[in-house]
């Protein structure tokens, strides 16, 4: 079954073609980001200009490198909710007007559950599915929950940031240490070949799976403060980028410290068969190597590209939905908050 994947939540027109729910025939994904990046964040009307303007010629490019056409579509799926609700309006009354014309399903498909089936997209080879129940972490710019997959579309959320998102936390600090937006590849960029000699705090919320990350911003802004960083004060450049890469490579370390460290707590004690890693924070290169080489099940992680939003990620997802019987009428709305467990 060939499914075409909307999403627009956010700042990326992202559309794809999935097959069967696991096998990618086209992944096209207009970014943004050079339009947000002179704001220093995602300006929520531009954002939705912006997706009218691409929505169209991304589906056409989408279906173009998947070699197909509208008539081989046999149903539309579409990110509506969580996220900006003008930006998710667009994607939404796209693929309504899709499945109207084509008369195919829509699937009304949660941001979340998205990032999650990700996972799923491997080229069709189920036998290397490990099988339910999963842990998942979605660490993205809005969200770090731990949800149990128990099955296809069953949910419990075990715990989630008590204030910043981590991809907020990174984009904040990065703002902190004169980095670009978005701050997670800065970071990790600044980061790169750097063994910090200093430490910052973790906040570990023992106990719970919860995280919080605005302490550690905080610890990070007095550090930046004392070194005069943060307001950029006089001195040498060389002496600056040294000290920048230090606080950065300290930050990643304690974000990814605690989040390894808390996704595979809570992976043991729900007896996990796997853990799948979603959203865009987990495009991370240490948090990726850490996670591969601290688990003792096998972890899922997809591909950098497929962990930032994309379409294809909605496709997957909602070739699962429709294999359960899950559609919606075309009175589906966005719901900005709308929630996942
Ligand atoms: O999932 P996503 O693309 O959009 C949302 O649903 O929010 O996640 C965006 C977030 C941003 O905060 C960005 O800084 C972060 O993911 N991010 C990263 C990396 N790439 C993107 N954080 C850490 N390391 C990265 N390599
Ligand atoms: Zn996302």
């Amino acid at each position: 079954m060939r499914i075409l994947g909307i999403e627009t939540s956010c700042d990326e027109t992202a559309v794809a073609v999935v097959e069967d729910g696991r096998r990618l025939l086209s992944n096209v994904i207009a970014s943004q980001v050079e339009i947000h990046r002179r704001y220093g964040g995602v300006v929520p009307e531009v954002a939705s200009r912006q997706h009218i303007i691409q929505i169209m010629p991304m589906v056409s490019e989408a279906l173009g490198q998947a070699n197909t056409s509208l008539g081989n579509i046999e149903a539309v799926a579409v990110t509506h909710g969580p996220g900006l609700a003008g930006a998710l309006l667009v994607g939404v009354n796209m693929a309504k007007g899709l499945a109207l014309v084509l008369g195919v399903p829509l699937v009304g498909v949660n941001h979340l559950e998205g990032h999650i089936y990700a996972a799923w997209l491997n080229d069709g080879r189920p036998e290397e599915e490990p099988g339910f129940p999963l842990l998942c972490l979605i660490a993205s710019g809005g969200h770090t929950d731990l949800i149990l997959m128990k099955g296809h579309g069953e949910y419990k959320l075990l715990g989630r940031t008590r204030d910043d998102a981590a991809g907020e936390a990174f984009d904040k600090a990065a703002r902190i240490l004169g980095l670009g937006f978005p701050g997670g590849p800065e970071i990790q960029q600044a980061a790169e070949n750097v063994q910090a000699n200093e430490r910052l705090p973790r906040a570990w919320l023992k106990g719970t799976h919860d995280f919080s990350f605005s302490g550690l911003k905080t610890a990070l802004l007095h550090r930046a403060q004392a070194a005069d960083l943060y307001p950029p004060g006089d001195m040498d450049e060389g002496m600056r980028k040294g000290m920048v890469k230090e606080l950065a490579a300290a930050f990643q370390d304690s974000v990814v410290d605690v989040i390894v460290t808390k996704t595979l707590d809570a992976a043991a004690e729900h007896k996990a068969r796997g853990v799948v890693l979603g959203g865009g924070v987990t495009a991370n290169a240490l948090l990726r190597a850490t996670i591969q080489a601290s688990a003792d099940l096998p972890v899922l992680i997809p591909p950098p590209v497929l962990c930032t939003d994309n379409g294809a990620m909605v496709g997957a997802c909602g070739y699962f939905h429709l294999s359960c019987g899950r559609e919606e009428g075309l009175d589906l709305d966005v719901d900005p908050s709308l929630v996942l467990g």
